[in-house]
C-alpha cells in the first residue's frame, strides 16, 4: 500500500501555545494594530518606519519563541505519511520543529525582500530591517510578507498540493482570509478533512464534511495523530 499524502494547513493558532499572538481573537494583533496602518502596500507608502517597526517586533518575538507540541506532532507524522505543511504563518516554528516540507503562503518574517523586485529575497541574521537598508538594486528592504491587497504567489503550488491530499488537517485558523481559506475546496472528494481549533468556526461555505476537534493544537493534534496513524497509516 502506498504512503498516504497528509497535508497540514496551519494558521496562527498552532503557534499560540508558543506564545505568539493570533490575529482576530480577543487580545489578538488586529485589535492592537489596524491592518490599514501596518499590513497593506498603502501603509508602506504612507509610513515605512511604522511598518518596519511592526514587523521588526514580530521578528524579534519569533526569534525568542520555541516550537510547541503541535509543531512536533506534525514532524512525527512524517514517520507514517507523506506530509506537506502549508502554513499561513510567517514564523519558522514548523521548520525549527523539524518539518521537511513547509510552504509559507503569507511569507516568512525572517527574510527581507526588495521593495522593487519581490523575487529578490534575503535571509536575515538579526531582527531589524532599518530605514536605509537596501537591496542590491538600491531600493529599501521590506519584510518578506504578503500584505492585504497583494497577490499570494504560492497559491498555485498550495492548490496543487491540496488537490492530491488523502488527509487534510486544518489547524489554528479562523478561515476568514482568502484566497488561503479557499484551499479547503480544492481537496478531492475522497479526502478526509479534520479541523483542530478550540473555538466554534463557521465552515458552512466549504463543500467537504469536516470533523471538528474542538481542542487547542497541543491537545487536539496529538489525539488526532493517534487516530490517523491507527486508521490510515
Ligand atoms: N490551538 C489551535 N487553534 C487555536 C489556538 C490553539 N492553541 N488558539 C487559538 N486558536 C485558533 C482560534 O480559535 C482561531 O480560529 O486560531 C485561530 C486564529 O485565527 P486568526 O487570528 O484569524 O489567524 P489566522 O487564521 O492564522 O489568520 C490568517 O490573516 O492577518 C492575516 O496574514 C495573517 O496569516 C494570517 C491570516
Amino acid at each position: 500500500m502506498s504512503v498516504k499524502r497528509l497535508v497540514v494547513f496551519s494558521g496562527s493558532g498552532i503557534s499560540a501555545e508558543s506564545g505568539i499572538k493570533t490575529f482576530r481573537e480577543i487580545g489578538g494583533l488586529w485589535e492592537e494594530y489596524s491592518i490599514y496602518d501596518v499590513a497593506t502596500p498603502e501603509a508602506w507608502q504612507k509610513n515605512k518606519t511604522l511598518v518596519l517597526d511592526f514587523y521588526n517586533q514580530r521578528r524579534k518575538q519569533v526569534l525568542e519563541k520555541q516550537p510547541n507540541d503541535g509543531h512536533f506532532v506534525c514532524v512525527d507524522l512524517e514517520n507514517y505519511f507523506d506530509v506537506e505543511i502549508i502554513t499561513q504563518n510567517i514564523d519558522d516554528l514548523h521548520e525549527r520543529a523539524g518539518s521537511q516540507k513547509v510552504l509559507h503562503l503569507h511569507g516568512e518574517i525572517r527574510k527581507a525582500q526588495s521593495s522593487l523586485n519581490p523575487n529578490l529575497i534575503y535571509e536575515m541574521d538579526g531582527w531589524k530591517i532599518k530605514l536605509g537598508d537596501k537591496c542590491e538594486l538600491g531600493s529599501q528592504l521590506r519584510p518578506h510578507v504578503v500584505w492585504f491587497g497583494e497577490p499570494v504567489p504560492k497559491m498555485d503550488d498550495a492548490i496543487n498540493i491540496v488537490s492530491k491530499a488523502d488527509i487534510l488537517v486544518v489547524v489554528g485558523t479562523s478561515l476568514q482570509v482568502y484566497p488561503a481559506a479557499g484551499l479547503l475546496n480544492y481537496c478531492p472528494n475522497s479526502c478526509k478533512v479534520f479541523l483542530v481549533d478550540p473555538n466554534e468556526l463557521d465552515t458552512s461555505t466549504f463543500y467537504q464534511s469536516i470533523e471538528h476537534i474542538k481542542e487547542k493544537a497541543g491537545v487536539g493534534l496529538p489525539r488526532l495523530s493517534k487516530t490517523l496513524i491507527e486508521n490510515f497509516a
